[in-house]
């Protein structure tokens, strides 16, 4: 990994001018343009101005520091001061070569394991169900599990833990309909498109007749109170609805490590309150036992007049089975931005609980929206449903493949290739964005062979792929043993993007982000295009060079392959 290598060379450097070396460590980075060196340090400028001397010549000290280091001499081909004291970095091509060559040979890549590994546990997907899964489930699920991988390659444990809504008061409404309007033939038949039907039933009741609204509300209540009725039904409903979710995470290629849902908690909310209220946390407000915070008028509710418990009730008990069970250093939570409040109010409470150590975040996302920039509904205004969105990206993966009359896909790899690149290109869509921003639905870009999509990347991959097959090479046996050279400025560009695999990694690890490594998958696959118009792989002069050369091509590869499996999107062989 370049960044970390160049940051141990200036650590023991800046620490002989400043207590804080790791602030000013942070201050390296790439070079926005390959004129003026790899990597550039601005610390210099912050520095002087605490020294009391001109930034220049800090930079200067610092520079002629770094020149006593062997590791520095050969690592930098040249370092210079330019403007009001950056230090601009040049690598060696040497040193670059050395650091792919162990690449090549690496299982990782060269990405090493995490030196103090943590454990997170990663809270997302968690859908409410009864449901048919829909559009806004997307989001959570695929970021989550984006996160959950990388986060493992670099060596954390992870727990991830499916929050379900499963004892929500969808339940009560379905348990009015189901008790006055059942279908048993079709719910033979279909269960959840029969449990979706009672559920609208009692909505559209519900919003006419106040008595009907009641009456959920009390179908509900008998639920949590452990109503032997209500709960035989509820068992008697869950595995249809654990198998409905279970057929979109299939489809998703998305596992969990638990599945804890709201009812798994349901006994331990009474201890919940209690211990709030003996802490003093919770106090009587109206008949509800609520938490209040210091500048905030609306408190956290943890228990209603008429005795039920919260969500956020549930949120505190999972919270201390967690710490219990897993002891984490991190807990995310992969959920829409609508409810920061909530976990605001959340975490304030488990800090007042007295946990400071473990770190919290809410790990929020935008909304998708539809072509006119509204959340995206289908055209008569209902939800969009996960299957047919699903089916679509993959019809259309599909057809664009049997237009192209050039493809070399065999016809029994036609339906699997189609669905990598379907289910590839809507993953990609979405972990593409800054995941706090809002992002229109398109099926065109998204499927787009051109730009920063999941099939051009993918078609990059099948590219560099059938280099190895056209040449009769082996290429498992050229990354063991070639030895790189680097002339051309493109291989050059080439290998430095290939060595930053790691950093775009902690980039993610760091805020919860794959953009940073879909954006880096983006790049490197521009500097493979330029490499390969520009420097000959098969028919390179020497044999040596095409050795090279095909040794930086499979590391492309795999590359590719493993960021696009971080990002849960599988490769394919031929496009
Ligand atoms: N089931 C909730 C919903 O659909 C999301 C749960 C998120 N996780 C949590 N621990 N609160 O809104």
């Amino acid at each position: 990994m370049i960044l970390s290598t160049i940051e141990h060379v200036f650590r023991p450097i800046l620490s002989r001018y400043t207590d804080t070396p790791e602030k000013f460590l942070g201050m390296i980075s790439r070079c926005a343009d390959a004129k003026f060196g790899d990597y550039q340090a601005n610390f210099a400028m912050p520095l002087g101005k605490i020294l009391g001397e001109k930034p220049r010549d800090t930079a200067q000290k610092i520079l002629n520091d770094v020149c006593e280091n062997p590791l520095a001499e050969k690592m930098f081909e040249k370092i210079d001061v330019a403007g009001p004291g950056f230090l601009n970095l040049t690598l060696r091509a040497e040193w670059v070569a050395e650091q792919l060559e162990c690449a090549a040979r690496d299982e990782r890549l060269g990405v090493p394991s995490a030196a103090d590994p943590k454990t997170y546990v990663i809270d997302y997907s968690s859908p409410n169900v009864a449901k048919p899964m829909h559009v806004g489930h997307i989001r959570s699920t695929i970021i989550g599990d984006s996160v959950c991988r990388t986060l493992r390659f670099l060596g954390h444990h992870v727990v991830s833990d499916n929050h379900l809504g499963d004892w929500g008061t969808q339940f009560g409404m379905i348990f009015y309909g189901w008790k006055h309007y059942l279908d048993e033939k079709k719910f033979e038949e279909n269960p959840i498109m029969e449990l979706l039907r009672l559920y609208r039933i009692a909505r559209e009741e519900m919003d006419s007749n106040e008595s009907v609204a009641d009456e959920c509300r009390r179908e509900t209540e008998r639920l949590h109170a452990g109503d032997p009725e209500n709960l035989a039904l509820w068992n008697r409903i869950m595995p249809h609805c654990l198998a409905e979710i279970d057929r979109a995470y299939a489809r998703l290629d998305i596992s969990f490590d638990e599945t804890h849902g709201e009812s798994f908690y349901n006994d331990r909310l009474p201890g919940v309150v209690q211990l709030l209220k003996e802490k003093g946390l919770a106090v009587e407000s109206n008949g509800a036992v609520c938490v209040f915070f210091e500048g905030r008028e609306t408190p956290m509710i943890v228990q209603k007049k008429d005795g039920a418990y919260l969500y956020a009730t549930t949120d505190l008990a999972t919270f201390f089975y967690r710490m219990e069970n897993f002891n984490p250093d991190a807990i995310l939570y992969v959920v829409d931005h609508r409810q920061s409040e909530h976990f605001q109010m959340l975490f304030k409470t488990i800090r007042m609980l007295g946990y400071e150590d473990v770190d919290l975040r809410h790990v929020s996302f935008g909304t998708i929206l539809g072509e006119d920039r509204t959340p995206f509904k289908t055209r008569s205004g209902e939800t969009v449903g996960l299957d047919g969105l699903l089916d679509e990206a993959v019809e259309r993966a599909r057809a664009a493949i049997l237009q192209n009359p050039t493809t070399t896909i065999a016809p029994e790899d036609l339906d699997e290739t189609s669905r990598r690149i379907g289910i590839g290109a809507l993953k990609y869509a979405d972990l593409s964005q800054n995941r706090e921003s809002d992002y229109i639905f398109s099926y065109d870009k998204m499927l787009s062979l051109n730009g920063n999509t999941a099939a051009y990347m993918q078609y990059a991959y099948a590219r560099v792929r059938s280099i190895f097959s056209r040449g009769g090479f082996d290429p498992n046996e050229v990354a063991s043993s070639s030895k790189i050279v680097l002339t051309h400025p493109a291989e050059r560009a080439l290998a430095i993007e290939l060595l930053r695999f790691g950093e775009a990694l902690e980039g993610v690890a760091k805020d919860f982000r794959p953009n940073f490594l879909s954006s880096y998958l983006y790049e490197l696959a521009n500097r493979y295009s330029s490499f390969f118009e520009n420097c000959p792989v098969l028919r390179a002069e020497e044999d040596a060079v095409r050795d090279s050369r095909l040794t930086l091509c499979d590391l492309t590869a795999r590359t590719i392959q493993k960021g696009l499996g971080l990002l849960g999107i599988q490769t394919v062989e031929k496009m």
